[in-house]
C-alpha cells in the first residue's frame, strides 16, 4: 500500500489533514474578516484594500487556487472521516460514543455542509456579482472597484443581510466545535489543554460571528450607506 492509500484508509490520517486544512481556513476567515471590517472606515479604506488585492495579479490567483485546494481537501476528508467512523463502529457503540461526545461534534458535518452552501451563495453574490450584475460596474472616483458601495448595496437587501447573519451563526457554531477538535486531530490532545482549547475556540468563534454579523447588521440599521462617488 502506498503512502496516499494508507492515509486515505486511516481515520487518523484523514483527521490530521482535516485539522491542518481547518486551521488554515480559520486563519483565512480571520484575515478576510479584518480586511472586510474596513467597511466601517469608509469607501476609501475598503476600496484601497480591495484594489491592493486585485493588483496582486498572479499571486492573487495562486492564493485563490491554494484556498480552493484547502476547501476541497477539508470537505473530502470530512466526508471520508464520517464514512470511516460509520463502517468501523458497531451501531450501539457508535450511539454511545456520540452521546459521550455530545451534540456538537456530530453536527460538525451538517453545519459544515450549510457553511459550504453559504460560500457558494457568497461567491455568486460578491465575487461574481451574479445576483446583481451592476455590482461589478460600481467604481469610485479613483476608478477602483467600489467594493464599499457593493457591500452596502448588497446588504441593503434584507433577504441577503439576514441570510448572511444566519449563515454566520452556523459558521460560529461550526468553528466553536471545529477549533478545539482540530487541535485534537493534529495530535495536540493532552487532557490538560482540552478545557482551555474549548474555551478559546468558543471565544474566537464568537468574535468571528460578531465581526462578520456587524457588517450586514450595520447596513440594515442605516449606519453604513452607499456613498455617492465612493470616495
Ligand atoms: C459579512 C461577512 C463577509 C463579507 C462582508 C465578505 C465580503 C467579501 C467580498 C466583498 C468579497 C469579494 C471581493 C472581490 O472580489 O472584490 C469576498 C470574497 C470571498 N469571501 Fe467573503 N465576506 C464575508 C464573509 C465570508 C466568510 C465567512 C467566508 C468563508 C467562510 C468568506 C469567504 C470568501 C471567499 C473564499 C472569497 C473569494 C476570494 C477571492 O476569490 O478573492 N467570506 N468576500
Amino acid at each position: 500500500m502506498n503512502l496516499w492509500s494508507r492515509i486515505w484508509n486511516s481515520s487518523i490520517g484523514m483527521k490530521m489533514i482535516m485539522g491542518l486544512t481547518g486551521l488554515a481556513l480559520v486563519l483565512f476567515t480571520i484575515v478576510h474578516m479584518l480586511g472586510n471590517l474596513q467597511l466601517f472606515l469608509g469607501p476609501h479604506a475598503l476600496n484601497r484594500y480591495a484594489s491592493f488585492l486585485q493588483n496582486l495579479g498572479e499571486l492573487l490567483w495562486l492564493m485563490r487556487g491554494g484556498l480552493l485546494i484547502l476547501f476541497v481537501l477539508h470537505v473530502i476528508c470530512a466526508i471520508r472521516v464520517t464514512y470511516l467512523n460509520r463502517v468501523a463502529r458497531p451501531v450501539r457503540y457508535r450511539r454511545a460514543a456520540q452521546v459521550q461526545l455530545g451534540l456538537a461534534p456530530r453536527t460538525l458535518i451538517y453545519t459544515g455542509v450549510l457553511v459550504f452552501i453559504f460560500l457558494g451563495y457568497h461567491l455568486a453574490h460578491f465575487t461574481l456579482g451574479a445576483t446583481d450584475p451592476s455590482f461589478k460596474e460600481l467604481h469610485d472616483s479613483l476608478g477602483r472597484h467600489d467594493v464599499h458601495s457593493m457591500v452596502a448595496k448588497g446588504f441593503g437587501d434584507p433577504r441577503a443581510a439576514w441570510s448572511y447573519m444566519i449563515a454566520m451563526i452556523l459558521l460560529g457554531y461550526h468553528l466553536s466545535h471545529g477549533i478545539p477538535n482540530l487541535f485534537q486531530s493534529v495530535g495536540w490532545n493532552h487532557p490538560k489543554y482540552q478545557p482551555v482549547l474549548k474555551r478559546w475556540g468558543a471565544i474566537l468563534a464568537i468574535l468571528i460571528v460578531i465581526g462578520n454579523i456587524s457588517m450586514p447588521l450595520a447596513v440594515q440599521l442605516g449606519l453604513v450607506r452607499v456613498v455617492a462617488g465612493g470616495h
